[in-house]
Parts: structure tokens; C-alpha cells; sequence
């Protein structure tokens, strides 16, 4: 099979991008396409007519992960890959998208040159991997692997107060088919990096070698509300001061492990949140990451830690909520080495990374060889409308993931 000189169409890949885009566009350039909401359903039925066009047969199964699958010329295990297309509220347009459409795009390069693979090729688009409506994030890549069971996962509430169930029938995605439904021989998933690394390094492809662990819990807060003016500080049992004391406590907890340690404490909201009113509740949400399992485990003991003596101290009463746990994942060495392999081979400057951020790729990891390709994100920005990835690097990325899945297909 020739297929030395194969290249993606980069312009349509954009347009495609631009396109998605505009689907819950936030009118700076950002996407809020939160998942199994309308906007979501429309990217979906965009991307499904996409698949289609490009001759993919697709499927949905029970839990809205959605596949195109190109038959091989043996019914052998598939090569997988692809990504997720719902976005945070205040998204970009590249995260998780360009990973499906590249693989859209790379089926449509195969088509053009008359080349069939050897094993059959799969595009494969997860439900809810953000995780910023529903927790935790990667549900539907962690459905589909089998680690969480499919009522579990229906039963989860949305930030609005919604059924995960019920949304995916509303909006026409609740599929047919079982989650088993591709045993992968490997797996592939393009993405942007989302971090500063390759940008400040003026490298062009990331092969993505490990992804670190995540600990997502939510830390309820119950104290008084009272008046503003005359209570005495000492009387105080303020939800609002603990809200910002785990805020300014997580970053000493960062500073003081060092490392690779991240604390983030993203959400806060305050009841009844008046400007004359003690806050009676706060409600908080806390993110930490480390590439170690017992770093991380240690930043989650000192935090607990942390609260048990702040309930003391402020007489206030703190309950905890587990969101999501991740362990830190280590990709299959010989999917990386090909991935450096196939983009060096391309004429593109490449070195070995961590992800610091989620992806549906450490969920597939554990039923088969799997790593990631990553390219630049402009400055680091991500989660952000402004996150931007030159047309060049998103090229490079998509022809790095072609050659990529022609040699695990071969
Ligand atoms: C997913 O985008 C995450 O890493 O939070
Ligand atoms: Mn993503
Ligand atoms: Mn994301």
C-alpha cells in the first residue's frame, strides 16, 4: 500500500472546526456546548452527518458515545480513534473537536487515495468528557471500558439539576448499541495540549507518554448567616471566610508539596450571597492533579486535614462530596515510540510529554495499547475562548494521527 505522501486536507479540517464552532458559539470566539444539552445534540447530528458523508456507518451506543466504523479488509479488532465535541461553558474550539475531526478527516484521505486498511478503523465521539455539567468527567469513556456501570451513570445530576438518563433520551442519543460494542486493538486520540510546553519549546507534536491523576470533590459548608454590622467577629461562624480560606489554603498545600502538584478551587457560590449578610452556606469545588498516585493521595490527606481544623476553629460544619478520582496512567510505550516515529518521519519536531489535563484516551488505556498525540496550544490557553492552535500545527496533527492509525491498522 503507498500511502508515504498521504496528507489531510488542512482546509477543510478548519472549516469543519469553524463550523462546529458555531454551534453554541459564545459570540468571543468560544463554544458552551455542555453536554447532552441542545447545542450538544446539534454538534452530535453535525458530526453524525459528517461520518456519514464520509462513508462511516455509525452507531450509538447506550450511554452517547457515537462511532464511525470503516470496515478493514479483515474483521479484525479496530483501530480506534477520536475524542469528545461537548465543551466547559466557556470553551474553545479545538478541545476534544479537532481529535474527532481529524479522524473524520483521515478516513476522508483514505477514501480519496482507494485505500482500505487491514484492520477496520473507528472514529469515536465520548459522552460528557468535560465534566463541567455532569461528574465525573470521561463518563462516557469510563461507561464504555466498564468501570462504571450504566444505571450509576444515568443516575448522575447535572449542575442543573437534571438526570444524565433522561438528557441523553431528550436529546436522542440514549443508543441501541451495547458498550462493548469495539474491543480496540489500539487506540489513538489527537488533541490540543492545552498547556504552555509545546508553544514555549517551538516544538510541533507532543507523543503523550502519561496523563497525571485527578481528584474532583466538592466541599459543602454549613455556618451561620447573621448580620453584617453588628455581629462581632468572634461570634462569626462565616461560610464565606471558609470558602476563601480553603481557596488560599489550597495554594500553600501546591506550593508546599512542589512538584507537579496543581490545586484549583474553581467554583464558589455563597448563600444567601448579600453584600449585609453573613453567608450560611458555601459551596466549593476543589481540583487537585499530580503525575504521582502518593503525591497526589498526600495533597488529598493534608487537605482533609485542613478541614477537619477549620471546622474546629470557625464552628462550622464541612461535608465532603467525591466528583471523580483518577489514578496517574502510563501509555503504551510502543504507541508513543510510533507516534514520535511517524511524526519525525513527517519532517515534524516531537518530544515525549505528561497531559495535565483529562482525556477519554486514559479511560481507553485500560482495555488496549493506547497513547496521544498532542500539538500547540498558543500560549498555554485552554478552557478559554481564546484558546488557538495555528492551521499548520492542526495539520501536522491530523497527518501524524493518519499515519499513526495506517500503521496500527496495517
Ligand atoms: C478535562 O478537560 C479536564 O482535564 O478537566
Ligand atoms: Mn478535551
Ligand atoms: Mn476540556
Amino acid at each position: 500500500m503507498k500511502t508515504e505522501g498521504l496528507r489531510i486536507d488542512g482546509a477543510r479540517l478548519l472549516a469543519r472546526l469553524a463550523e462546529l464552532a458555531a454551534i453554541g458559539q459564545t459570540g468571543d470566539g468560544g463554544c458552551c456546548r455542555l453536554a447532552l444539552t441542545d447545542e450538544d445534540r446539534a454538534g452530535r447530528d453535525l458530526v453524525c452527518r459528517w461520518m456519514r458523508e464520509a462513508g462511516l456507518e455509525v452507531r450509538i451506543d447506550a450511554i452517547g458515545n457515537f462511532f464511525g466504523y470503516r470496515p478493514g479488509t479483515e474483521d479484525a479488532a479496530p483501530v480506534m480513534t477520536g475524542s469528545h465535541i461537548d465543551t466547559v461553558a466557556t470553551g474553545g474550539r479545538y478541545d476534544g473537536c479537532l481529535g474527532v475531526l481529524a479522524g473524520i478527516e483521515a478516513v476522508h484521505t483514505l477514501n480519496a487515495a482507494g485505500l482500505r486498511t487491514r484492520r477496520p478503523l473507528v472514529v469515536g465521539v465520548f459522552t460528557n468528557e468535560e465534566g463541567a455539567r455532569f461528574a465525573p468527567d470521561m463518563l462516557g469513556s469510563l461507561a464504555y471500558v466498564g468501570a462504571l456501570p450504566l444505571e450509576e451513570a444515568y443516575a448522575r445530576v447535572s449542575i442543573d439539576g437534571k438526570r444524565l438518563g433522561d438528557e441523553l433520551a431528550r436529546i436522542g442519543y440514549r443508543g441501541e448499541a451495547p458498550l462493548t460494542l469495539y474491543r480496540p486493538h489500539a487506540h489513538v486520540e489527537l488533541h490540543i495540549e492545552q498547556g504552555p510546553v509545546l508553544d514555549a519549546e517551538g516544538d510541533t507534536i507532543g507523543a503523550v507518554e502519561k496523563v497525571q491523576g485527578i481528584s474532583w470533590q466538592e466541599v459543602s459548608i454549613a455556618g451561620e448567616s447573621n448580620h453584617a454590622g453588628t455581629t462581632p467577629m468572634r461570634l462569626r461562624h462565616d461560610a464565606g471566610y471558609c470558602a476563601a480560606a480553603i481557596g488560599t489554603f489550597l495554594r500553600t498545600l501546591a506550593r508546599e508539596l512542589g512538584g507537579d502538584q496543581v490545586c484549583t478551587m474553581g467554583s464558589v457560590t455563597l448563600h444567601p450571597n448579600l453584600i449585609n449578610v453573613i453567608a450560611a452556606r458555601a459551596n466549593v469545588t476543589v481540583d487537585l492533579r499530580n503525575t504521582g498516585e502518593a503525591a497526589l493521595q498526600e495533597a488529598e490527606q493534608r487537605f482533609a486535614a485542613f478541614l477537619v481544623q477549620l471546622a474546629r476553629d470557625e464552628g462550622v460544619a464541612i461535608e465532603t462530596r467525591r466528583l471523580a478520582r483518577f489514578e496517574p496512567v502510563i501509555f503504551d510505550a510502543g504507541v508513543a515510540t510510533l507516534i514520535a516515529r511517524v511524526a519525525s518521519r513527517l519532517g515534524h519536531s516531537c518530544r515525549p510529554m505528561t497531559s495535565g489535563a483529562g482525556h477519554d484516551a486514559q479511560m481507553l488505556a485500560r482495555i488496549c495499547p493506547t497513547a496521544m498525540v498532542f500539538v500547540p496550544s498558543v500560549k498555554g490557553i485552554s478552557h478559554n475562548p481564546a484558546e488557538h492552535t495555528s492551521p499548520e500545527h492542526l495539520a501536522a496533527g491530523a497527518d501524524v494521527l493518519l499515519h499513526t492509525l495506517l500503521e496500527l491498522a496495517a
